[in-house]
C-alpha cells in the first residue's frame, strides 16, 4: 500500500516536472526597477536612432551605469507607457494599467490575471522581492519608512494578495539572500529597490551606484546567475514632454553573455516584459497589449531563439 502510494506519488511528480517547459533563452529572469531617468532624456531622440550597435557612447549617461555596459545590452529603445509611476509598474505585470494613471491603491479583482497566472499554469516558480516591505503579503500603502505599494504592482491584484499561497511570494527583499543560501532562485523575480535606492528620492546617480553595488555579489554567485537573464529598466521618463516616454533598458546575467557589450535598438516598452517571459517559455498570453504589436516586441535575442515576429517601429507611438 505505502510502496502503490510512492509510486503514484513519483509519478505525479514526474508528471509536474515533464509539464515545466524548459526556457528556450533563460532558466531565470530578474527584474528590476529604477525610476526616474534623467539619463536619456537630454540626449536628442535622433541620436538614438542613429546609434551605431557597437562602439557607442551614450553621452552624459551615469558612470556607475556606463560601466555595466560592457557586461551586457543596452536597450536604447525602450520605453514607460503611462504617467506617474504605479500604471508602468501593472502594465509589466499585467498587459495592461486599467486606466488607473495614479499612484494610489487599487484592488483588481479576481477577473484580472497577471503574469504570474500564466508562470504557475506551467510550474514555473516566481516572487517578487521588495525592499524595505515590513512583513510578507503586506498591503499597507506605505510602511512609513522606504517602501511603497505603488511601486509593488503584485498587491494590487485579488488573485495574488486574496490567495494565501500565493502572496507567500511577495517578500520582503532580505528573502534573496535567504534563498540563494539554500540554492533557490526563483524563475521569475521582481526586485524592487527602496524609495532611496531606486533613484526617487535621490538621482539617478545614486541609484545607478546602489545597482551597480547590489548586482556585483550576484554576478559571481552560481545560484543567481545560472541561466540568468537581468533585467534593469526604469519606470517612466523623468521629463513628461517626451511623448514616447523614453528610458534605459540594460540586459545583463549569463543569458547575454555571448552579445554582450552591445546594443539593441529594437523599439520595446514596459510590455515586452511579459511578451518576452511568455515568449521563452510558450507561456500563451494575457491577450491585453502584451499582443499588441508593436507595444509588445520581445527582446530581440530572445526572439531569435523563438522564432517571434518583432516589428519594425520607426514612428514610436505617444506612451504617455
Ligand atoms: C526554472 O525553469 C527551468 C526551465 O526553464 C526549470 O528547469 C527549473 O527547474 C526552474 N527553476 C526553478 C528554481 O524553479
Ligand atoms: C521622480 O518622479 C516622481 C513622480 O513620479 C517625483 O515625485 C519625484 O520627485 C521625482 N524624483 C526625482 C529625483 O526627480
Ligand atoms: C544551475 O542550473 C542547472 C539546471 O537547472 C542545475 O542543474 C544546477 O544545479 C544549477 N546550479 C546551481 C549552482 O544552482
Amino acid at each position: 500500500m505505502l510502496f502503490k502510494k510512492l509510486a503514484f506519488l513519483a509519478l505525479l511528480t514526474a508528471a509536474a516536472t515533464a509539464q515545466v517547459p524548459k526556457g528556450k533563452a533563460f532558466d531565470h529572469i530578474f527584474i528590476v526597477f529604477l525610476e526616474n531617468t534623467t539619463i536619456l532624456t537630454r540626449i536628442p531622440v535622433s541620436y538614438y536612432f542613429a546609434l551605431p550597435q557597437k562602439d557607442y557612447d551614450l553621452a552624459i549617461s551615469d558612470p556607475a551605469l556606463r560601466s555595466l555596459f560592457s557586461s551586457g545590452v543596452v536597450l536604447n529603445n525602450y520605453h514607460g507607457v503611462a504617467h506617474p509611476s504605479q500604471p508602468n509598474y501593472f502594465a509589466a505585470i499585467a498587459g495592461d494599467y486599467f486606466g488607473y494613471k495614479d499612484d494610489s491603491s487599487h484592488n483588481l479583482d479576481t477577473s484580472y490575471k497577471t503574469i504570474v497566472d500564466l508562470l504557475e499554469a506551467k510550474g514555473l516558480t516566481w516572487r517578487t522581492y521588495q525592499e524595505n516591505m515590513p512583513s510578507v503579503c503586506y498591503t499597507g500603502s506605505s510602511s512609513k519608512s522606504l517602501y511603497y505599494r505603488k511601486h509593488n504592482p503584485f498587491i494590487s491584484f485579488d488573485l495574488i494578495s486574496k490567495n494565501a499561497a500565493r502572496c507567500k511570494n511577495v517578500v520582503p527583499s532580505t528573502q534573496l539572500q535567504t534563498d540563494l543560501q539554500a540554492g533557490y532562485l526563483p524563475n521569475y523575480s521582481f526586485y524592487t529597490p527602496n524609495i532611496k535606492n531606486d533613484g526617487h528620492d535621490t538621482t539617478v546617480a545614486y541609484a545607478s551606484k546602489w545597482f551597480s553595488g547590489f548586482l556585483a555579489p550576484l554576478l559571481s554567485n552560481p545560484t543567481f546567475n545560472n541561466n540568468t537573464l537581468i533585467v534593469l529598466t526604469f519606470d517612466e521618463a523623468d521629463d513628461y514632454t517626451d511623448k514616447t516616454n523614453h528610458v534605459l533598458g540594460l540586459l545583463l546575467g549569463d543569458a547575454v553573455k555571448n552579445i554582450k557589450n552591445t546594443v539593441d535598438s529594437t523599439y520595446y516598452t514596459q510590455y515586452s516584459l511579459i511578451s518576452t517571459v511568455t515568449s521563452n517559455w510558450g507561456l500563451g498570453n494575457l491577450g491585453r497589449n502584451d499582443i499588441n504589436k508593436p507595444l509588445s516586441n520581445v527582446f530581440s535575442f530572445v526572439a531569435a531563439l523563438t522564432g517571434y515576429q518583432n516589428v519594425v517601429v520607426t514612428n514610436p507611438p505617444p506612451l504617455n
